[in-house]
């Protein structure tokens, strides 16, 4: 079966998803591919935090209101090291805020937003592989229900993250990638119980960086540094809460609130980034082009962003035809990619226990937390990528 459409769009994650709807509200149709199936993507746990711009973007697109009354808006961080906390005042340094919001709830109010237009997303399809992205009329084959189906379309999104296959449809050396592997990874947990904090801490201590998180008054989520070779298994309720201890503990006696653990997983740290990140009438937008490590809280924000300029880039094609906004697509958002890959890569080594490091680079550390959390015009550097700079 051969199906016709303006774009083609294939991942349903955020960046997927919010492509698909953003278009539509602007009168553009869309068709969007995704191997997993909609309970999946729906549950997988992620992360959680969105900037101020994220946030708006999404109630301007009409899918905020759960957003708006279970997420929590957090105003700072704070940064614990030497037995310490000190607090990074987003309100007072940058006028903005956070919001911590999971992801998959995210995905959830897009997903239901695009069906109840009465989008066509099609799940759990194989095969995916894209054709022609060089000509005027690209097209997407994949199999669905045991059947072949072609999407023919004017442009594709490769939005299908890391592990999909549209940024190989960019080939070297056209394309070149800029990667770094990190020699640890982060061992993540999600808890019942009440937070333990009003906002989230990040911590240094010589055995490791943690971080404490939360989903809900009920459901918190945090991590901890670990070998990224490492296996959940080896890593009971009691080993987690003995390290979190130690690794949170302060001066005057801190100690996280502990609860049932019913999730554990272990994330990969990496940067990543392709460069172009467009061929011909391919787009890729979020994972598929770039990661970032989770230190800066940055991955979904990067995915929306990429979206929004992608956007106006197709918009202005559609109603104008000119090329000139689609053209400036890739280098706009590297701009953009690139720094928030600078902050995610500054906040990792300042707050992490590397292998090889001896006392003279932790020494470093402590040195430039403690700068950070005196000097305004560091808190400021921090506060500023973290809420995330203006698009422009
Ligand atoms: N065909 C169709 N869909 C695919 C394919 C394929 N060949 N390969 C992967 N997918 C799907 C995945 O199953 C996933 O649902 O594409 C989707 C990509 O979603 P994400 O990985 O969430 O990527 P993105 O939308 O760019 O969002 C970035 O997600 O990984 C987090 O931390 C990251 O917050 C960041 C955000
Ligand atoms: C999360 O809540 O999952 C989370 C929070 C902050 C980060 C990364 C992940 O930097």
């Amino acid at each position: 079966m051969t199906y016709r459409t303006q774009v083609g769009i294939i991942g349903a994650g955020p960046a997927g998803l919010l492509l698909s709807h953003l278009l539509h509200l602007q009168g553009i149709e869309s068709i969007v591919l995704e191997t997993r199936s909609r309970g999946d993507i729906e549950s997988t746990i992620r992360a959680g935090v969105l900037e101020q711009g994220t946030v708006e973007i999404l109630t301007e697109a009409g899918v905020g209101d759960r957003m708006k009354r279970e997420g929590f808006v957090h105003r700072g961080i704070h940064l614990r090291f030497n037995g310490r906390t000190h607090r990074i005042d987003f309100d007072e340094l940058t006028g903005r805020a956070i919001t911590v919001y999971a992801q998959h709830e995210v995905i959830k109010d897009l997903v239901q937003a695009r069906l109840k237009a009465g989008a066509t997303i099609f799940f759990g399809v194989e095969g995916v592989s894209v054709h022609g992205v060089e000509t005027a009329r690209p097209s997407i084959r994949f199999t669905h229900d045991g059947g072949e189906r072609v999407v023919e379309c004017d442009f594709v999104a490769g939005c299908d993250g890391f592990h999909g296959v549209c940024r190989a449809a960019i080939p070297s050396p056209v394309r070149k990638d800029y990667a770094h592997v990190y020699p640890f990874g982060w061992f993540g947990i999600l808890v019942e119980a009440p937070p333990s904090s009003d906002e989230l801490i990040y911590a240094l201590h010589e055995r490791g960086f943690a971080l404490v998180s939360t989903r809900s008054p009920t459901l918190q989520r945090m991590y901890l540094q670990c070998d990224p070779k490492d296996e959940v298994k080896n890593w009971s309720d009691d080993r987690i809460w003995t390290e979190l201890r130690a690794r949170l503990a302060t001066r005057d006696g801190w100690e996280p609130v502990e609860g049932r653990i019913v999730q554990k997983n272990i994330v990969a740290m990496r940067s990543f980034v392709a460069e172009p990140m467009r061929l011909g009438r391919l787009f890729l937008a979020g994972d598929a082009a770039h990661i970032v490590p989770p230190t800066g809280a940055k991955g979904l924000n990067l995915a929306v962003t990429d979206v929004r300029i992608l956007v106006s880039a197709l918009v202005d094609f559609f109603r104008t035809g000119r090329e000139e906004l689609l053209d400036e697509y890739s280098g706009k958002s590297l701009r953009r990619v690139w720094r928030a890959e600078h902050f995610s890569w500054w906040m990792t080594s300042m707050l992490h226990r590397f292998p090889d490091a001896d006392d003279f680079q932790h020494r470093l550390q402590i040195s430039q937390l403690d700068y950070v959390t005196s000097s305004r015009a560091a808190a400021q550097t921090l506060a500023e990528n973290y809420v995330g700079l203006p698009l422009s």
